[in-house]
């Protein structure tokens, strides 16, 4: 069986979670989904950082101390993953006991195999940020939050493994994806890249996890985070689920994030002699208007622009949110929230597109054939049911491809259209006037043509699923299938004679 491990970033715990953090979220649930689907054996992890600077600075102003902090913001992630149905495989918070162990383990490695010294730092820090940024960094006029400082702190010799990581993404083209973001790599690491600061003094920020070899320290939040990866699956504490897990298929993350993923971590990791994740996959923004009106910005809670998913999913159902963050952002690029977009694509894909689709063979069958899908076997099979039913196979190949590609809009794209698709078979076979006929065979014949509709809308139904799981569920037994089947996908399911659900309106029309 095949293995695949995928994974969000860990959140950090200072605001709630917007459709930012959701997307990413949702887009690993929904690969997740669609691999299980396909038979894979799937471990997704996703989870909170709760470390560091900005965590300490948010529970000092609210009087807290930092783990009533985070203990206070645990539950609005855990509630808005349980809303968006993520049916994630763990869930990590960086303060448990089994991640704490595993950072000073490693750290303590690294540091006996002569990667960490003691040194002087002078320089900005950018505190939204979480890290040390360079002069050329400060005067782009991109980060927020600097402060000088100036203090010692042990040090990771990142520097000496930068020779080793231009290689190694020379040779693993899939290692950073887009490849635009790729680019972007090997483009700063045309630049020497200097070592990390991975300490902070406990008399600065005292909210960390200890450095194993001097307790006057704290790791830095960074180093404690990307770690979380491997402490989850068991590096350090459970062998076999290690080496089942690691590595990573897929690290989706923002590409504000791209820099500690795509430098940071395979460096720690390359000291501390541990493979690195196949796949880091940085995706765009989602952007809203600026105050100005004056063009578009990043979402975010401290610009105040951000949209709540639960307010989405209250007025329009968790299903039709995850559809159109899914559907909207094409993996890579940035993509902008509009409830005029939304309602487009809630009234036309799902209402028209698909709703309707639904609505009228299961309206045919249940006028005509008493709600029980009509038996094939009598009828002939012509040019327009083969292609419909090769169509769907291909299909299934598609989104595979598309799937393994991370083009999940594109998996949705392809699933849709063949739902159109099938819309124009009943327009060109029209079953309606075949049942108006006295003769025998047209009966047999549109008695074919509605249960090979049935099949193939069950076939793109069911890959929906992993966009969709709560209302997929009671769309297929509308179509036939009364108890589905999740873990495999073919054509070729439905059984002649088997009585349909009653037909619920799926997508009831919103006015805007
Ligand atoms: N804690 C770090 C990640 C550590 S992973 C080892 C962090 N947390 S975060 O909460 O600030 O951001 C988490 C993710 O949300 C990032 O991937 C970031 O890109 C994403 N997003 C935050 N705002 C976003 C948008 N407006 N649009 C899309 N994603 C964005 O960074």
């Amino acid at each position: 069986m095949n293995h695949f491990y995928i994974t969000t970033p860990i959140y950090y715990v200072n605001d709630k979670p917007h459709i930012g953090h959701a997307y990413t979220t949702i887009l690993a649930d929904v690969i997740a989904r669609y691999r299980r689907q396909t038979g894979d054996h799937v471990f997704f992890l996703t989870g909170l950082d709760e470390h560091g600077q900005k965590v300490q600075h948010t529970a000092e102003k609210s009087d807290l101390t930092p783990k009533q902090h985070c203990d206070q913001m645990a539950p609005h992630f855990l509630n808005l993953w349980k809303q968006l149905q993520i049916k994630n495989d763990d869930f990590i918070r960086t303060t448990e006991p089994r991640h704490k162990v595993i950072v000073q383990q490693v750290l303590q490695a690294v540091y006996d195999a002569g990667d960490i010294y003691k040194g002087q730092y002078e320089g900005w820090y950018s505190v939204s940020e979480e890290r040390f940024i360079t002069d050329k960094e400060r005067a782009s006029g991109e980060f927020r939050d600097l402060q000088r400082i100036s203090e010692t702190n042990y040090y990771f010799r990142m520097e000496k493994y930068q020779g080793r990581l231009i290689e190694y993404i020379e040779q693993h083209p899939e290692f950073i994806l887009p490849a635009t973001r790729r680019n972007e790599i090997l483009g700063k690491l045309r630049e020497p890249i200097g070592d990390l600061c991975i300490s902070r003094p406990k008399n600065r920020l005292s909210w960390g996890i200890d450095v194993p070899f001097d307790s006057d320290f704290v790791t830095y939040v960074w180093f404690d985070a990307l770690l979380n990866y491997i402490s989850v699956p068991g590096y350090g504490s459970d062998d076999r689920s290690f080496q089942k897990w690691w590595p990573a298929d897929c690290h989706l993350i923002g590409k504000d994030i791209l820099m500690t993923h795509a430098i940071y971590w395979p460096t720690m990791l390359f000291s501390a002699g541990i493979p690195l994740p196949k796949t880091i996959f940085a995706h765009g923004w989602w952007l809203s208007p600026k105050e100005d009106d004056k063009g578009l910005e990043k979402m975010s809670k401290s610009l105040g622009n951000v949209v709540n998913p639960l307010d989405l999913i209250d007025r329009f159902g968790v299903d039709s949110v995850r559809y159109y963050l899914m559907k909207e952002m094409v993996p890579g690029q940035d993509a902008y929230f509009s409830t005029e977009s939304f309602l487009r694509r809630y009234n036309g894909e799902l209402g028209n597109d698909l709703g309707n689709c639904i609505g009228r063979i299961h309206t045919l069958i249940s006028r005509n054939f008493e709600g029980k899908l009509p038996d094939p076997s009598k009828g002939t099979e012509s040019e327009l049911d083969r292609d419909l039913r090769v169509a769907g196979e291909k299909l299934l190949t598609r989104v595979a491809n598309a799937i393994t590609e991370l083009k999940v809009n594109e998996a949705i794209g392809q699933t849709m259209e063949y739902i159109k698709s099938i819309n124009v078979y009943l327009a060109r076979t029209e079953p309606w006037r075949l049942l108006k006929s006295e003769v025998q065979s047209d009966k047999d014949r549109a008695a074919m043509v509605l249960f090979i509709s049935a099949e193939a809308l069950r076939l793109g139904i069911q890959l929906l699923n992993p966009v969709m799981p709560q209302l997929v569920e009671s769309l297929l037994p509308m179509v036939g299938d009364l108890c589905p089947d999740y873990t495999g996908i073919s054509w070729g399911r439905l059984v002649p004679g088997t009585k349909l659900a009653p037909f619920v309106i799926p997508f009831p029309k919103i006015e805007g």
